[in-house]
This record gives structure tokens, sequence and C-alpha cells, in this order.
């Protein structure tokens, strides 16, 4: 034997997993929906590619975000960039936007995006370090409408893939200016209890108050309890703002509840924030399907201009682990109309070509073509329901005919092979 031997088992990455062909079809669903939602809503595609430059997360989600500390895969190209693959799609949709010159498009501009995202977090149950994420933005509007449209689709997302035991997770924190005040207030009130909170939130004090409202440990939830809330320091704006979200999301009827300690782990956010979280039958939180908010403030990180934005994501795995766990299998296609078996080499080529050709016509067709056994292939077709079977031995294949055998009641005809596409159309349509 050559080369070096492998010692230990190679397995998918930790926090990474395959996704098995059992497994598609809730991706698929998941982007169908999401799709045909957001576009009624007038959003369009983009996918931007997986490697960015590392300096547009540095900048764009923030230095003194925990994804940016701790969690992004960096690599230096052999060119000498350094490049990261995405931990989130919202800073590459704003370069995207500033790069293409969207802002010269009518406004607001509205994309979505599917794909996977990666972050080194510590793997457990609902966090993956590569996960996927249904994500949509808004550029161009500072309207607190848009920030509701967000919240709408996706809930009406959420809810057109069955899941029902809805609750929005809602706060506002403020614009640069209000927030800046606020911060001075709580970090006064912090410091009097400096002693009693955890490691990473001492640490915070002097990186990111505004994040230890959000941390979940219980002596840290405990000094929060007491602290002042941001939603009292909002300036007139971003209060009236907040307001009108508020009324539009009654106008709806959509369930929120005012959350002052979600302030969300990125940088870029401005004013309204939101999660989106399933509940289970006793009313348990089952963690963050949704995540978003408004981010006024980060496109002008990247150019001269000031454009205003609002967006958000879905985490796909979550979603779909709830999907499974409440039983809400995507249906499944058809199952194959028309099983096709074959006896001999000659048979068999006939076999594939006839495949295409039912293919062309929209028939789906199920074989066995590594079976040479007609009574183990025929086996095959009653396993996978088809209502009929097609039979080429090698007579048939030198006579360019083919059995059409309909398995409810066993009653065989034989048609000449370039007739049969018809023939079976006109069968099929009678069972439809
Ligand atoms: P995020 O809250 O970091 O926001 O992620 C959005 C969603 O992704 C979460 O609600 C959750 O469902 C899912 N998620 C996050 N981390 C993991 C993980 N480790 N494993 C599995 N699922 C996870 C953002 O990414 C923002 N870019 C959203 C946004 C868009 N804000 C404005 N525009």
């Amino acid at each position: 034997m050559t080369g070096k031997q492998v010692s230990t088992k190679i397995q998918a990455p930790q926090g990474m997993s395959d996704i098995l062909p059992e497994e598609q079809l809730f991706y698929k669903k998941v982007y169908a929906v999401g799709e045909k939602i957001a576009s009624f809503y007038g959003f369009k595609e983009i996918t931007p590619p997986i490697l960015e430059s590392t300096e547009l997360f540095e900048k764009g989600t923030g230095e003194a975000t925990e994804i940016v500390e701790k969690q992004m895969y960096s690599l230096k190209t052999k060119g000498g960039d350094s490049l990261t693959l995405r931990p989130e799609f919202t800073p590459s949709l704003a370069r995207a936007y500033i790069e293409h010159g969207m802002i010269s498009l009518p406004q607001p501009v509205k994309l979505f995006s599917f794909g996977p995202v990666f972050r080194h977090e510590r793997p457990q149950a609902g966090r993956y370090r590569q996960f996927y994420q249904f994500n949509l933005e808004v550029f161009g509007s500072k309207r607190p409408i848009i920030d509701v449209e967000i919240i709408y689709i996706y809930y009406n997302i959420l809810q057109a893939l069955g899941i029902k035991k809805l609750i929005i997770e809602l706060n506002s924190i403020g614009d640069k200016e209000c927030v800046g005040d606020y911060k001075k207030i709580l970090l006064r009130y912090l410091k009097k209890n400096e002693g009693s909170l955890c490691a990473d939130c001492k640490r915070r004090l002097k990186t990111n108050p505004l994040r230890i409202m959000d941390c979940k440990q219980d002596r840290c939830k405990q000094i929060v309890s007491g602290a002042p809330q941001i939603i009292d320091h909002l300036c007139k704006d971003c209060h009236n703002h907040f307001k009108k979200v508020l009324e539009f999301l009654d106008e709806l009827g959509l369930p929120y509840n005012l959350n002052p300690c979600l302030v969300r782990g990125l940088d870029y956010y401005t004013r309204t924030v939101f999660e989106i979280i399933a509940e289970d039958e006793l009313g348990r939180q089952l963690g963050s399907l949704i995540g978003g908010g408004r981010y006024d403030n980060l496109i002008k990180l990247f150019s001269r201009k000031s454009i205003p934005a609002c967006g958000g994501a879905g985490g796909v795995e979550r979603i779909i682990a709830i999907m499974k766990e409440r039983g809400l299998n995507p249906t499944i296609n058809p199952g194959s109309r028309v099983f096709l078996a074959q006896l001999g080499d000659s048979a068999k080529i006939k076999s594939l070509k006839l495949m295409e050709d039912l293919r062309r016509a929209g028939i789906s067709v199920a074989e066995s073509l590594d079976k040479d056994s007609l009574s183990a292939q025929l086996k095959n077709a009653d396993k996978i329901k088809a209502p009929y079977s097609l039979i080429i031995g090698e007579e048939e294949a030198n006579r360019d005919m083919i059995i059409i055998r309909d398995m409810d009641n066993g009653r065989q005809t034989s048609v000449k092979i370039d007739k049969v596409v018809e023939e079976l159309k006109k069968k099929i349509k009678s069972i439809n």
C-alpha cells in the first residue's frame, strides 16, 4: 500500500452535518415557501459569495460582537488576502447593494437569500457551526411599516409551514443618540453591581454593556431585572417610530411581547429589534427561529451615503426541527407512475433511451437496471405501488415492442416502443 494510512475515522467536521437525501425535502420546502411569500412581497433573490473579506464582517457585524471576537472561520489566501466564511448575510448584502449601485434603483430595494452560514460556536441542540439561513433585507426606507412587513412575512412563512404557537419578542434600542445616553445610565447602574456580574459581563462593561441585558446567567439576569430600560430613554423620533410599529402589529393582530432585555448580538442594530419564537403546548419557549431588526447606520460604514435598512434571518435547521417534532412532513412528489422492468443488454439500452422520452413527457419512472430477474423487478414495482409496469425483454427489444402491464389486474398489452409514451399518457390521465 502506498501513501499515508489514515488512522482516525474521517467524519464531517464538528457542528456541521450532511443534509441526507431524506432531509432535502425539508430544506426545499422551507426555501419554496420562503421564496413564494418573499417574491409575492416584491423581494428579489440574491446569492452573495460564501467567502468575503474579513474586514467586511469586522466592520459590519461589529468588532465587539461574539461572532467577530470568537466565531469566525477566517483564512489567508495564497495571495495574502484575509477572507472569512460568512457568519451571516447582512454585511454581504450591504456590500452588494453599494457595489452594484442599487442606490440608484427605485427604493426601497428588497432582497432575499438562502444558504449556509458558518459560526464557530459550541455545538448543541439547535446550535451548529454550519447552518442555513433564509434572509430578508430591505434597503432605502426608514418607515416603520417596513419593520412590520419583515416581521409579518416571517410570521406568514412559519404559518404556511404549519408552525403555530408563535410569539414575537420585540424591543427598540433607539438610535446612536439616545442609545449613547442610555448606555451611560445603564453603566452607572451596572457598575454599582459589578461584583455580582459573570466574568463575560464584567468584560462587556467595557466593550458592549448593552449585551449584559440578554446574558443568560441567573446572577446577571437578577441584576438586569432592576436595570433602567431603554424604552424609557428613547428620543422623540425613536419613540414615535416604535409606537407606529406597535400600532401596525396591533392592526394585523400579530401576537407580540415587549421584551426590554432583547438587544440582539450584532452591533449594527438601531431602533426595532425582534425575534420570533415557537412555544410548545405548555407555553415553554423553544428558542428563536427568526431574528432581525433595523440597522440604519450599517451602509454608512462602507459608503458615504446614509441608507436606512431593516431585515431578518430565519434559522432553517431550527425551523426544520420544529416541523419534524410536530409531524409537519413535507409532501413527497406523487410516487412513480410507471415501473420499467427489463431483461438483457439490448433491453437495458432501449430502457435507458425510453426513460428519457418518459422524463420529457413528465411521466415519473422507477427502474432496477442493475437487476436481471423479472420477478425481483416486478416485486419492486409492487413495493412502490406503481399502477403500470413496462416490460422489455430480449424478444421485445428485437422487435421494438414493449409490454404494458396493469399492476392491478395483471392484464398485459403489447405496443410499439415509439407509441408507448402516448399510450401511457392516456392511461395515466384516466387514473388521475
Ligand atoms: P442571528 O440572530 O444571528 O441574526 O441569526 C438569525 C437566526 O439564525 C436565529 O434566529 C437562529 O434561528 C439562527 N441561528 C443563529 N445561530 C445559529 C446556530 N449556531 N445554529 C443554528 N441556527 C442558528 C442574523 O444572522 C442577522 N444577520 C439577521 C438580520 C438580517 N438582521 C437584519 N437583517
